[in-house]
């Protein structure tokens, strides 16, 4: 069962979702811990370019994930729930699209204004070319001072954000007793609508 339905998600929606919640929480491990090293030792680079690679691997894998979520039903929420919970439901989802989103462009946004102008190559394979920076965030090197911060900023948010997230999903499983952590672990519940 690939696509989703109105009472669960299918297996496309589903790898999607835990492919990129380990990617995302990966980088962003993986970006504290390259940024706290002895910037100066020049065997960072193959660690810079693997963080880049990654993150544009995501960036693409987003854009997949939102056609998909496009062309598919979304499985409505489950009843009884609060209109407010509802409300933070749909911002919550919405916030982590848009951070899956921001993290990896503003990466690629602030590398591209580097006065530095060091190029990305994808997992050493092919070149990927800078993004026009808007001439609005200013000379390169405060466009990418400002781009940097966006960059982490971006990061402490989506840790709060899925903290939340996961503390939800827990509350639907152990406290609701619904089916909404099933349905994003199994495609079962996705079968009961057809
Ligand atoms: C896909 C999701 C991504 C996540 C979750 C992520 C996360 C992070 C984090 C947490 C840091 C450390 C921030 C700090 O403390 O300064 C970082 C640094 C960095 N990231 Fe990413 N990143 C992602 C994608 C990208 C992409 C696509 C690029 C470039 C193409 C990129 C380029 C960089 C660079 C150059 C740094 C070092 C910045 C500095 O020197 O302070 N990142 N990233
Ligand atoms: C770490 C533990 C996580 C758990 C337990 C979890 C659990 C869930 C569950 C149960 C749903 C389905 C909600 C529903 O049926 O209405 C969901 C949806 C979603 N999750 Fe997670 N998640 C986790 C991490 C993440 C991460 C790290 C991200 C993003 C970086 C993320 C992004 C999303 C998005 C965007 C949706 C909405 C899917 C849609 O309906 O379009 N999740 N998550």
């Amino acid at each position: 069962m690939l696509r989703n339905t109105t009472t669960g998600y299918g297996l496309v929606a589903i790898a999607f979702h835990w492919t990129m919640a380990i990617l995302m929480l990966g980088m962003v491990a993986f970006g504290l811990y390259m940024t706290s090293l002895d910037q100066s030792d020049p065997s960072l680079y193959p660690l810079y370019q693997l963080h880049k690679s990654i993150g544009l691997v995501v960036l693409t894998l987003a854009v997949l994930r939102l056609a998909w979520r496009f062309v598919n039903p979304s499985p409505k929420l489950p009843e009884g729930m609060a209109p407010v919970e509802r409300l933070a439901a749909h911002l919550g989802h919405a916030g982590l699209y848009g951070l899956i989103l921001l993290l990896p462009f503003s990466g690629w946004l602030m590398v591209s204004a580097s006065p530095w102008g060091i190029p990305t190559y994808v997992f050493g394979l092919f070149q990927v070319p800078h993004l026009p920076v808007p001439a609005a965030l200013g000379d390169k090197a405060t466009a990418e001072a400002l781009l940097k911060q966006v960059h982490e900023i971006a990061a402490w948010t989506l840790l709060a954000l899925v903290a939340a997230h996961a503390a939800a999903a827990l509350k639907h499983h152990f406290i609701a007793r619904d089916d909404t952590l099933r349905r994003m672990v199994s495609t079962a519940p996705a079968r009961a609508d057809i």
